[in-house]
Formats: C-alpha cells, structure tokens, sequence
C-alpha cells in the first residue's frame, strides 16, 4: 500500500503503545505546528504539544493505529491514530479528556467537536466505528501519497475490526482533498471563522481560508469478519 517508489525505504504497520515516544516525537515536530484547529483558537505550541501527547497515548491504547516506518532506521515518519467506538459508548469522543480542567481553550475544542458530531452513531444507523484522529506525515515525506496510503489502510483495519462506518474528523484542507479522493462523504462542517463561543463571541480568531472548515467525513464499511 505504500506508493511503489518509496517501498523500499518505507513500511506500513499497525502499532500499540511500544510507540508512544516516536509517536510524541512525531506530534512534536510535525503534527501540533499544523493541528489547524489549535492554530485557529491561538493554542500555546506547548499546551497543544501536552494535550495531543497525551490523547494519542490513550489511542494507542487500542492497538487499532497505523504507523509508517523508514525500514533502516525505524524511525517513525507517519501515523493515522485511531480509535474504535461504539454506540454505546458515544456521551463523549474519549473516556479520559486530558486536561480538560486544566486549559479553558481544552474545554471549548472538545464542545466544537462534539457540536460536530451530534449523535453520529445513530444517524448513520451504525453501531460500531473507527474514526481516524491525528493524521499525519512527517513535512520531509508529505505530498509522496503517504497520507493517502495511511487513509486506504486504516479503511481496510476498521473493516477487518467489524466496523460499520470509517469517521474522520477533517481540518486540513490536504486531508479533505485525499479523502474526497479516497471516495469518502462529507457528512457537515463547521465554519470556524463563523462559530461562537457559549459568550456568543468568535471563538476560531486565527481562523483562515482555505483551512477554515471542520469537516465530519464518513466511509461506509463492507465487514470482513
Ligand atoms: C494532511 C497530510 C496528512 C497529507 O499527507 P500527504 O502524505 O502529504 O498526502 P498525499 O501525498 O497522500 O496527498 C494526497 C493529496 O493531498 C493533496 N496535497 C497534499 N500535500 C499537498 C501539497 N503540499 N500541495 C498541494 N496538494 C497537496 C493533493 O491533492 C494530493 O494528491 P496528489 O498528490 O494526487 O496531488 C499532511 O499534509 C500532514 O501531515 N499535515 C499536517 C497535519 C494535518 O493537518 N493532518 C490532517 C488533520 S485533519
């Protein structure tokens, strides 16, 4: 699944929590200076750095991740962190919210998510998903069709782990464009530059075109098992 050209010196796995310190590495340098949505809401680099460690040791938790590797030096260079949910479970995107107290901007991320996905177990009839958090590829290997690699593999996991539906969470507009190609539905966005806060002011005040969008993307799912 890795493009032909880099399948000598990439491979394509799924990973657990034996790779929590690459996987902070990777958040560090290369996923949390573009996580849009912290950029948006003016996130201290280090907070944002603190809380996406610390969510992505919870979903590794699941075994349910995707990593791609430099064969040589083992080095992480990309990931899809993934979490299965079921409908019985879906008061809250995760059990533990790491500093939700803690920081006020945590507070009013994890409501905009959950503002986005209403009850979207029920509405699209499914009882079990796998939604993709956190994709990302190192800035020396994007736009070599890693991500789209990663997306087209977590789609095959989350068939083969009985789900009914592949969910994305969607703030880039690079992912959006793969997952459009990748055949993915748009189910509803949030205009970041147009949301407000519960103060009724805007909350997203460094939110830009084209990045301005929180998408809620899907994927119909035939099970394997
Ligand atoms: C979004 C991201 C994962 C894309 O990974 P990637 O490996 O570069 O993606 P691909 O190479 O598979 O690109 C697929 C498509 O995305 C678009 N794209 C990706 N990078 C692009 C670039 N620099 N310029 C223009 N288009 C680009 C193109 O449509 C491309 O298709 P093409 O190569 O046929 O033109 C990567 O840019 C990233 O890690 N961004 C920071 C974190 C992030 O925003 N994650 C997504 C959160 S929703």
């Amino acid at each position: 699944m890795i493009p032909k050209n880099l399948k000598s010196i990439l491979e394509i796995r799924r990973i657990g929590v034996e790779c929590s310190k690459e996987v902070q590495k990777l958040i560090a340098s290369s996923y949390a200076p573009r996580a849009e949505l912290t950029k948006a809401a003016n996130v201290p680099l280090a907070q944002a750095v603190a809380v996406q460690t610390e969510r992505a040791r919870h979903l590794l938790q699941q075994n349910a991740s995707i990593g791609v590797f430099e064969k040589q030096s083992e080095t992480l260079v990309a990931v899809s962190l993934n979490l299965i949910r079921f409908r019985s479970e879906m008061s809250k995107i995760y059990k533990d919210e790491p500093f939700e107290n803690e920081f006020k901007w945590r507070h009013q991320l994890i409501k905009t998510q959950t503002d986005l996905e209403g009850n979207i177990l029920e509405e699209l009839g499914a009882e079990k998903i796998c939604s993709t958090h956190m994709l990302t590829v190192h800035t020396s290997y994007t736009h070599m069709g890693i991500g789209t690699s990663l997306i087209k593999r977590m789609v095959d996991l989350a068939a083969d782990l009985g789900c009914d539906y592949a969910i994305a969470h969607v703030t880039s507009k690079y992912a959006m464009e793969i997952l459009n190609k990748s055949g993915w539905c748009l189910l509803r966005s949030i205009d970041l530059m147009q949301y407000k806060n519960d103060n009724g002011t805007i909350y997203f005040v460094n939110a830009k075109t084209p990045n301005n969008l929180f998408s809620l993307m899907y994927r119909p799912l035939l099970k394997s098992v």
